[in-house]
């Protein structure tokens, strides 16, 4: 849907959020935004997050929240704690407080347009920060910031399918995958699974015989890996759309007497400090790195469109993939 007009690396990404270890101050509970300002300068953004459902989603709010404190930019922060119609309640509000842009992660694709439209009428920028949204009007928004989620799942894919040999644990021709995905009509989750796919595609041995939504969450992880082991013969490997739910699947794995990363393979998406430590210590096999410190270039990008400047239309984050003796490597310098 997007072009990859601009590539920026996750160390400079990092090096920004070091740099503004601060705080705004924010509201939370799903409220519709009406929080202090984080900064004194002559910007005001109102973010609409998602929620705070994984490790991810805390240290993506920790990067806007230090990133706008550092640019001078006064920050209205709402937690739509993964409710569609709270982060709607949220923009609204955002648009009769009259900020001078709005930046915001959709919790899922589709049902945009309307609250959109609305922005646009106010003459307020609109930026997607994380999430893409599903619609054919791309005059709602002036830039999406984020991870390219296909991406994402095809090298998870690909790992499946190279270490295809091992990935066989009970050796009987066949790769059994069990699919925790992310929340239900998330644009990562889409994404993800699409990539995955695309990828494991070429080998017929290698199958995904359960998927079930974790929600993005630890707890949602475990419960949906309860449910797995219960129902399903001969599981492979676990593919988690992010190390939350992995790490839910490693305790219930745990649970039924097995190990986690021998007995069941797990692969999973993000490289949060919990997700490469597990994969250090062996109990996850592989994690696609997805970024989440993108507070440093969305004030940037907040403050090109206020002044009415061009932006690209699409800026993907540049991201990379961890195996166990990487994991090991760069466990120590983990800042998240
Ligand atoms: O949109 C990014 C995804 O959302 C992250 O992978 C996940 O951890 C989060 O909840």
């Amino acid at each position: 849907m997007f072009k990859q007009l601009m590539t920026v690396t996750a160390g400079v990404v990092i090096a920004g959020g070091l740099a503004a270890c601060g705080s705004s101050s924010s509201d939370s509970g799903g409220s519709s935004g009406s929080g202090g300002s984080g900064g004194s300068g002559d910007i005001t953004m109102g973010f609409a997050q998602v929620g705070a459902e994984s490790g991810w989603r805390t240290a993506n709010t920790k990067s806007v929240q230090a990133a706008a404190k550092e640019a001078g930019v006064d920050l209205k922060f709402s937690d739509a704690q993964q409710k569609q119609e709270n982060q709607i309640k949220a923009i609204r509000s955002y648009i009769q407080q009259k900020v001078d842009v709005i930046a915001f992660s959709p919790v899922v694709e589709t049902g945009w347009d309307t609250v959109l439209q609305e922005a646009k009428r106010a003459k307020i920028p609109v930026i997607l920060t994380d999430r893409a949204v599903d619609s054919d009007d791309t005059s709602l928004y002036k830039t999406f910031l984020g991870s390219d989620f296909v991406v994402e799942g095809q090298k998870a894919g690909q790992w499946v399918v190279d270490n295809a040999d091992t990935n066989d644990v009970d050796k009987n021709g066949s790769i059994n995958v069990v699919e925790i995905t992310g929340t239900t009509g998330a644009a990562p989750a889409i994404d993800r699974k699409k990539g995955f796919e695309d990828k494991i595609s070429a080998d017929p041995s290698i199958k995904i015989i359960a998927s079930q939504t974790g929600d993005f969450t630890r707890d949602g992880g475990k419960k949906v890996m309860e449910a797995f082991l219960k129902s399903q013969k001969d599981i492979d490997l676990v593919y988690a759309h992010n190390d939350d739910e992995g790490l839910g699947a490693i305790e219930a794995i745990e649970a039924a007497g097995m190990k986690p990363g021998v007995d069941i393979k797990i692969v999973t998406v993000d490289a949060v400090k919990d997700g490469m430590t597990a994969l250090s210590e062996g109990k996850i096999n592989y994690i696609v790195e997805c970024n989440p410190l993108l507070g440093p270039q969305l004030m940037e990008l907040a403050k090109k469109v206020t002044a009415g400047e061009d932006v690209p239309e699409r800026v993907v984050t540049k991201e990379t993939a961890f195996d166990q003796e990487q994991a090991k490597q760069v466990l120590a310098d983990r800042q998240y």
